[in-house]
């Protein structure tokens, strides 16, 4: 069965409710009707309700069982204020600005989440990737004892003998620019739990570089060296090696050559990028040349499940990234 068939197949199995901020956009109105007909989540759409039933009749799509939401008439909206108003006081925020924020549907959205009104979020047709991600990065923050928040792309490759089942995950690809040492580590364990919870598979994770085990001298090896080392100290039971080339992780041959021993080298089914050049242009790169289909940004590493859609995204992608959202929720 093909991996996102397997992913909707697990939301069915426990219904969670996913907030789409996004309510007055065609692709979501279409993309909503299909998700409650297939059973994946219930929804929330936000926006005005005679906009969002506007769209509904010139596409022909039945939104009957589907709470929608105008943020500026909320009952919930002074509630939310409030909330907001006491997480980011501290970062000088007022009451009047918070009010205001809420009545902005992606705030509002990300005020659900935090106040448990939805177990989820799905945004980003029409909103940037940057403006999407900061109200979740500063109202839902990291989960505890993580601190960084990152994202990964589940990638299935028509080649089978990659990955597993050419199932793999790739990351961060879309949100962390630069990283540190640590927020690499911290990426690593992120894609670790998301190789778990989203593709069923047990992680064997490969820190990449372009050098394999010391073989070339440079700043950068060095950073990936020590987020390897701090990787392991966090999760010592996680298969995970470093620094590796992206064919010593994923050959056997040249594994077993650069890096004899070594139970990820050669069977690598996470890859985690040196940084966000790399990582966004490897994913590209394997789905456009591979002809890999590649699900994401999926965000890892947040206390509750908030994903992004690309603007040129479809009606099915933002079908999938709502099955995906409610399986991180469970
Ligand atoms: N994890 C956890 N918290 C974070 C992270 C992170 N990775 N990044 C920022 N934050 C927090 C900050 O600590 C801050 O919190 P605070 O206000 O409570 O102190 C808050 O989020 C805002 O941080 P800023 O640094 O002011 O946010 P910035 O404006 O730099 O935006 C963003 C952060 C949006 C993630 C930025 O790094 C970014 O734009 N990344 C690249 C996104 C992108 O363009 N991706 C490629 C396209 S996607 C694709 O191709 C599929």
């Amino acid at each position: 069965m093909a991996l996102i068939d397997r992913i909707m197949e697990k939301a069915r199995s426990n219904v969670k409710h996913i907030v789409l901020p996004e309510g007055e956009e065609q692709r979501n109105v279409q993309a909503a009707a299909k998700v409650v007909a297939q059973g994946l989540a219930t929804l929330t759409m936000l926006g005005d309700p005679a906009k969002v039933q506007a769209v509904a009749q010139q596409t022909g799509t039945d939104l009957t069982g589907i709470e929608i939401v105008d943020p500026a008439a909320s009952p919930k909206a002074e509630a939310y204020a409030q909330a907001l108003y006491e997480i980011r006081k501290a970062k000088g925020m007022t009451v009047e600005e918070a009010r205001k924020l809420v009545a902005d549907p992606m705030y509002y959205g990300v005020m659900m989440v935090k106040m448990g009104d939805a177990d989820g979020l799905v945004s980003g047709a029409i909103h940037s990737t940057g403006d999407m991600l900061r109200p979740a990065l500063q109202i839902i923050k990291a989960k505890p004892g993580m601190k960084t928040v990152s994202s990964c792309f589940l990638m299935e490759c028509p080649d089978k003998s990659f990955g597993q089942d050419g199932v793999m995950i790739f990351a961060d690809c879309a949100v962390i620019p630069c990283p540190t040492a640590q927020e690499l580590a911290n990426i690593a364990l992120g894609a670790a739990d998301s190789a778990r919870s989203l593709a069923g598979m047990e992680p064997k994770v490969a820190m990449l570089s372009f050098s394999t085990k010391g073989s070339a001298k440079h700043d950068l090896v060095t950073k990936v060296q020590e987020a390897t080392r701090i990787a392991q100290e966090m999760d010592p039971q996680l298969q995970l090696d470093g620094e590796l080339q992206v064919d010593a992780a994923l050959v056997e041959a040249v594994g077993q050559l650069k890096s004899p021993g070594s139970k990820v080298a050669g069977h690598a089914n996470t890859l985690v990028f040196p940084d966000l050049q790399a990582g966004n242009i490897g994913y590209k790169l394997v789905q456009r040349l591979a002809g890999a289909e590649a699900y994401g940004p999926v965000l890892q590493g947040i206390a509750k499940p908030c994903n992004d859609l690309s603007r040129g995204c479809s009606v099915d992608d933002i079908v999938a990234t709502v099955a995906i959202t409610a399986v991180q929720a469970q």
